[in-house]
Parts: structure tokens; C-alpha cells; sequence
């Protein structure tokens, strides 16, 4: 089969959006869905386990349906279901896990499963046509913070990983105790705008000189006993210089390490992914950092920084080309980590 012509399912609901896509070639995008659980998470500053399983549950096979009118395609002409299997919400996984079984075992179609982490790597091969490998990547998130080298699709090595909190983590824990609303991470870049990132003087953890781990714990303890402090005082709290300081701490060591680890790996690609590069001064930094250095930084538009179905089956059409299928046996893994796959890496 031509490659273009490999069309691709992709099923997400690892959290709180149900995500239903349908993609041609890994990269024509025929038709991407969202429906997003965030109002009804919002009042509780952050997600409701099983509140977002009862999401996943009422929207999926609308989604579904709706996602192949919109493409103008027959389940028979799917070439493959992929399916984010972790890490994530367990109950939340398993929804979409179990939809995705059922469309496999009834029309046929081979079963995909994607790590979700991979698949924000992907959101940038869906954007960029030009992308080529090797690369080194900075996967960020609420969930998980990743540099990552890749090789070839397929073949990954983890240079570094928060070792506690994921930088998007902190954003929402820090939103939630100024009482912003959820999700954290555009409202403290919206409130960031226009403010002095120098006002406060957060920490930024490095750790060893050899490290590229990340730790976002010390900053997030900083910055809420900033404001307990303030409270206790009845200080008065300058949102905009708080949320400038804070992020500035976030980015300046999520830059440095990113252009460490290109360095490390002598590459000159750049790729950002997730839900935090949708952070307009990261992105502004990594860009001018990058360029300064030399490397060319891709990043996706802001619709496929944060959860997509779109990124997992472009995941999933790679994983299809090396014929990287799951059986009927696949379950939810929540605590999925991304970790180092090669022969001779
Ligand atoms: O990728 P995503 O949708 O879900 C996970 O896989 O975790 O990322 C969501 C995370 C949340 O923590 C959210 O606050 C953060 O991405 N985020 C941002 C921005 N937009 C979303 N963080 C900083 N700045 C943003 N503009
Ligand atoms: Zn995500």
C-alpha cells in the first residue's frame, strides 16, 4: 500500500479530553475532534478521576462517528485504530482502550497501541513536513516533563526526566493556590504578560552539572510559600509579577537544558511538544535560544501542543509502517514512562 494512503484512527482520552482523529498519510489531517471535560473540572481546580471516565464514556462514540463524517470515510476504509494506552487516568485510559478493541475486533482493522508521550512528539511530524531525523525533543506537559533524543522512529533515548513535578503540574498547583481556575498554564501566561519576570527571585534547579533530569518541587514550594507569606501578612500579592517570576524560573531551565542536550547529542533539529509549549515565552526563548545556537526549533501550532487524537494517529501511522501492532490483550498502563528503545543505542 502507498503510504499516503494509509489512513489512521486516532483515539485519546488519557485525561480530561475525549479526542477522536482521523489521519491520512501520518500527516493530512481529515478530520480531529475534541471534546474538552474542562468545565466540569474547573470548580474542583483540577481533574476528577471519575468524573473524566464518565466524560470518555458519553462523548467517545459520538466522537467517533462524527470524526469519520467529517473525513468522509466507512470504518472499512480505516487502514488501523490507535489508542492512547498511558500514562494517564487509569479509568480514564481504560474508555478509551476498550473503544478501541471494539472497533478492531468488529471491522478487522490491526490495533495500535500509542504512549502518549510519543504521541505529543508526533504533533510536530503532522505540522512540519520538512522535520527530519535525528532529533532532540523537549516533551513538556501536565504530566510529564522529557528531553529525548530520537534516532529513527521508533528508536528513543531518554536523556533526562523530571525527577518530581511536571513543569505543567506546577503551573496548575500554582494556578489552583491563587485561586485562578484550571487549567493553570494559559492563565498564568495570559497574567504573565506585561509583568517583571526579575520581580521575585525564584529558584531554578540544575541539579548536577551533567544532569539533563529537571526538578520543578523546590520552585513550587518557593512560589506557594510566597504567597502563603503574603496571605499570612495580608500582603498584597502582584499577580502579573508572580506569574512572569514563576514562569521565567520554569523556562529558563527547560532552555538551557533543551540546548544542552542538543548540544550532547549533535544535532541540529529542535522539536517542543506538549501542553506547556503552548507557552508563548517559552516558545520565544527555545526560538531565540535555537537560533542563536544554531539548531532550527520546530514546535506545533498551539491546537496540537495539548491533547490530541490527531498526534496519537500520527503515532500510530508510524507504529503501523514497522508493523508495531497490539493484541486483543492490550490494557490501560497508566504509569507509562517513555523509555529508551534501540539495538545499538
Ligand atoms: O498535553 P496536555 O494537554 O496534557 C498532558 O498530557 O498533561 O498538557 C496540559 C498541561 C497543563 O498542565 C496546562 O496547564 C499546560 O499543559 N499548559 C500550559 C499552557 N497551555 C497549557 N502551560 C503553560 N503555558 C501555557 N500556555
Ligand atoms: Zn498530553
Amino acid at each position: 500500500m502507498n503510504e499516503k494512503e494509509i489512513v489512521i484512527m486516532g483515539i485519546e482520552t488519557s485525561c480530561d479530553d475525549t479526542a477522536v482523529a482521523v489521519v491520512s498519510g501520518g500527516q493530512e489531517i481529515l478530520s480531529s475532534l475534541i471534546s474538552s471535560q474542562a468545565d466540569f473540572h474547573q470548580k474542583f481546580g483540577g481533574v476528577v478521576p471519575e468524573i473524566a471516565s464518565r466524560r470518555h464514556l458519553e462523548a467517545v462514540n459520538l466522537l467517533v462517528e462524527e470524526a469519520l463524517r467529517e473525513a468522509g470515510m466507512k470504518l472499512s476504509d480505516l487502514s488501523a485504530v490507535a489508542v492512547t494506552y498511558g500514562p494517564g487516568l487509569v479509568g480514564a485510559l481504560l474508555i478509551g482502550v476498550s473503544t478501541a478493541k471494539a472497533l478492531s475486533y468488529a471491522c478487522g482493522l490491526p490495533l495500535i497501541a500509542v504512549n502518549h508521550i510519543e504521541g505529543h512528539l508526533y504533533a510536530n511530524f503532522l505540522a512540519h513536513r520538512d522535520l527530519e531525523l535525528p532529533l532532540t525533543a523537549l516533551i513538556v506537559s501536565g504530566g510529564h516533563t522529557n528531553l529525548v533524543y530520537i534516532e529513527e522512529h521508533g528508536c528513543f533515548e531518554v536523556l533526562g526526566r523530571t525527577r518530581d513535578d511536571a513543569a505543567g503540574e506546577v503551573f496548575d498547583k500554582i494556578a489552583r493556590a491563587l485561586d485562578l481556575g484550571y487549567p493553570g498554564g494559559p492563565l498564568i501566561d495570559g497574567l504573565s504578560v506585561g509583568g517583571d519576570s526579575q520581580a521575585i527571585p525564584f529558584p531554578r534547579a540544575f541539579l548536577e552539572e551533567d544532569s539533563l533530569d529537571f526538578s520543578f518541587s523546590g520552585l513550587k514550594s518557593a512560589v506557594l510559600n510566597y504567597i502563603n507569606r503574603q496571605k499570612q501578612k495580608n500582603g498584597e500579592i502582584d499577580l502579573k509579577n508572580l506569574s512572569a517570576s514563576f514562569q521565567q524560573a520554569v523556562i529558563e531551565v527547560l532552555v538551557e537544558k533543551t540546548i544542552r542536550a542538543a548540544g550532547k547529542k549533535q544535532v541540529k533539529n529542535i522539536a517542543l511538544s506538549g501542553g506547556v509549549a503552548a507557552n508563548r515565552s517559552l516558545r520565544s526563548s527555545l526560538s531565540r535560544r535555537a537560533s542563536a545556537e544554531g539548531y532550527k526549533l520546530y514546535y506545533p501550532p498551539l491546537e496540537f501542543c495539548t491533547d490530541n487524537a490527531a498526534m496519537i494517529a500520527s503515532a500510530g501511522h508510524y507504529q503501523y509502517l514497522r508493523k508495531d501492532f497490539a493484541d486483543m490483550d492490550l490494557n490501560a498502563v497508566p504509569g507509562l514512562q517513555l523509555s529508551t528503545i534501540s539495538d545499538n543505542m
